[in-house]
Parts: structure tokens; sequence; C-alpha cells
């Protein structure tokens, strides 16, 4: 049994100063005289909050493992705070079969962070839906061309795969935007008017535009089952930053204007964004040192959110409240994580002591991601995280400043 003491614990909304005594699961919140005898850790005023859960990730490895393998993503996650991950399937090979996925789940298996694994679509697998169905975390479908290529159009094929997912229960993860579009509401209409037909439940990816979102979310009101998320990115680069980057900022959905990121932040702080999420996207300054146009698409950020996150409740653009909800319980509840998403007795020792004084840099040497650079670099945030457990072990303890 261990035990953590002197921190002020995100409980049911709030902060509270509490012991926690836990094995891998939680036991106590208090001073339980049953678990007295545990040696604590004392964490000295810091804040300590439920695990993060970031529902999406491109963790690559095997013919990408160039830009990422499972072992150098997880440690980027536990860095981070991120103690589950959900992981995209347009790796190389890409998640679309039994034994792509149990290959991906081997090498995940060994890389000590928590996580589920995404079912690709494609016009060839639709058949495999059932069987894939109880061992992935969601199914998710490109409807946009972006890196791996995993792109559906053929409206039959979609339809059968709209009707198959609903079927298998499970959520349908869509990339719905299109790169050259001019309109992310256009981009989401398809998906939605399949999900009304077949009664398919959405998570709609990386939505970044006030026009997109407010179609979202007068889809919800009207019925649909389906939940927003966006990215960090979105919060804080526009189309501008582009302009002057070029290709580092080179992501799918491209970046939008200062007036949707200022909505983003709106809508994050009133809920109606549910989920935040990096997608983390690897890929090396070399591939990315390429003319405009050949390279590729994706930005790293899993170990950044969560500073950025707490650099932003620092500075007031929402609450540590709100930052628990959309990165972990939200993303907990919303894909069926048991166990997982908040700290309370019988859920899972996933917790993250963060510092929310700490003033860091990020900084290329300090990143554990393969791809070694950050769109971030540079930025000083005040907020880090400094010990992470998984399941009751420690698994990120950062070095002092
Ligand atoms: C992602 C990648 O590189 O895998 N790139 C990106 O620009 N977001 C793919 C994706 O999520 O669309
Ligand atoms: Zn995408
Ligand atoms: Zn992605
Ligand atoms: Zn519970």
């Amino acid at each position: 049994m261990q035990r953590l003491s002197g921190g002020r614990v995100f409980i049911a909304g709030e902060l509270q100063e509490a012991d926690l005594f836990f094995d891998e699961q939680i036991r106590a919140i208090g001073s339980d005289p049953e678990f007295d005898a545990a040696e604590p850790l004392d964490v000295g005023g810091k804040i300590v909050l439920p695990g993060l859960i970031d529902v999406h990730v491109h963790f690559r490895d095997f013919r990408q493992a160039y830009q990422e393998t499972w072992a150098s993503g997880a440690r980027a996650a536990l860095q981070g705070g991120v103690t589950t991950v959900l992981e995209m399937p347009n790796s190389d090979p890409p998640t679309l079969t039994l034994k792509t996925l149990r290959a991906k789940r081997a090498r995940a298996e060994a890389a000590g962070v928590r996580f589920g694994l995404y079912g690709g679509l494609t016009e060839n697998n639709i058949e495999l839906i059932p069987l894939l169905a109880p061992e992935v975390a969601a199914f998710k479908l490109y409807l946009g061309q972006t890196t791996g290529g995993l792109i559906v159009s053929d409206p039959g094929a979609l339809r059968e795969m709209f009707a198959a997912v609903a079927e298998s229960g499970k959520l349908l993860a869509v990339h719905a935007q299109r790169p050259q579009s001019r309109s992310e509401a256009a981009d989401l209409e398809p998906a939605l008017e399949l999900s009304d037909r077949y009664h398919t439940r959405l998570h709609l990816c990386h939505c970044r535009t006030r026009e997109g979102i407010e179609l979202a979310l007068e889809a919800r009101r009207d019925g649909l089952d389906l939940s927003i998320e966006t990215c960090p990115h979105y919060l804080h680069f526009t189309q501008q930053d582009f302009q002057q980057q070029g290709a580092l900022l080179k992501v799918n959905p491209p970046l939008a204007s200062a007036a949707d990121r200022e909505y983003l932040w709106d809508a994050l702080a009133k809920g109606q964004i549910d989920i935040l999420a990096s997608d983390h996207a690897p890929h090396t300054l070399e591939e990315k040192a390429q003319a405009l146009e050949r390279a590729p698409y994706g930005l790293p950020g899993v170990e950044t959110t969560l500073p950025l996150m707490l650099d932003a409740v620092s500075k007031e653009k929402l609450t540590l409240a709100r930052l628990v909800e959309v990165f972990s319980t939200n993303p907990a509840r919303r894909f069926g994580l048991e166990g997982q998403g908040q700290i309370a007795v019988g859920h899972d020792a996933d917790l993250v002591v963060v510092d929310p004084t700490r003033r860091q840099t990020v900084a290329p040497e300090r990143l554990a991601s393969k791809c070694g650079w950050s769109p971030f670099e540079g930025f000083e945030l005040t907020g880090w995280p400094i010990r992470t457990w998984v399941r009751g072990r420690l698994s990120y303890a950062a070095p002092a400043p």
C-alpha cells in the first residue's frame, strides 16, 4: 500500500486536502486508520489529478519506427501526465485486421502506458467489423485525405460501415475534414447524416472552426449521439502562424483563423467541446524540411498538452475542473474506460502530481518523443507534471527544475 500525503487532490470536481492510499487501485481517501502504517510520500501542497487520457495519438512504430515507437511514445505520454492513450490505425502497416491489431497490441503492452487501439476502416474490411469490435477501443474512419491514405469515399461502403459500427456498439471516430475544403461544416455534414440514419455514435476528431462546431452542437441538440474533440494546436496557432512557419505547422485539418481560435477557448470553457486530445502525429524535422507541398501533415504533442493547459489555467483561460473534465473524465466516460478518469475509491490508481507554479520552457532536449521537436518549442509555461503513476506504479518522476 502506498500513501500520498500533503497534496491538494482533485476529487469530485474540486481540490481537497487529503491523503491517498493506493495499490493498483485507490483504496482510501482521507486518513483511514486501517492503512495508517503506510510510509507516506509527502507532495508538499502540489496538485494531484487523475491520469490524463489522450484519445488521439499516432505512435507509429513498425515501418515508421524512425518517427516514434510505442516505447518512446509511452515515455512522452507519461512525462506529460498522460496515463492512457488511444492510438490511431493509419500506421504502416495500418490497423485493419486482427493480425495487425494483435501485433500492435504486443508492442503497446510492453510500453508501460495504458492504451486502446482504433480499428481502421476501408472498403475491404467492412465484414471484419463484428470480429474486430471486441478488441478495439473504437473504429476510425477517414473521409478526407491525410497521412497514411486510409480514405473511404464509396457511398455504399460508407452506409454499410455506419450500420455495422452502430450494430457493434462501438464509437465511430471520424476524420471528416478535407485538406482543401473551405468549410468544416460542409465536411462534417455527410458523417452527421449517416449517423442520423444508422444511429451510429460519433466522435468528431480535431474540430477547429466555429461553423463546424456550431453545426455539430446543433446536430446534438437534434438528438445525435456525438462528441466533439479539439486539439492544443488549434488553441495556440492560426493560419497566420502557418504562413510564417510553413511546413512545421502543416497539419490536418489546417490551422484556422484567430476568430476560430478565440471561439475554441470559449467553447472549451463553456463545456461545448467535450474532449481535448493531442493528435500527437510525429514526423521528423528532416521530413518537415522538405518543400511545403511535399512535407507531411502532423504535429507532435502528447507530452506538451498538459503543460499548455495548466499554463492556460494559470492565466484563467479555463478552470482546472474543466481541464480535468475534457482531458480525463469525459474521455473515460465516452470511450467506456472503466475505473479511469477520476480519483475515487475503487478506481484505478492512475495519478499525476502537478506543480502549478513550476515555470519551464518547452525545449527539444527535454522531449521524449523520438521525433525530437515540438511546435511549442520556446513556449515558457507555468504548471508541469512532476510524477505519474499508472495503476499504482510510479512511471515518471521529473528531474529537479
Ligand atoms: C496525422 C498523422 O500524421 O498521422 N496527421 C495530421 O496532420 N493530423 C493524421 C491525422 O490525424 O489526420
Ligand atoms: Zn485526422
Ligand atoms: Zn490524428
Ligand atoms: Zn467509476
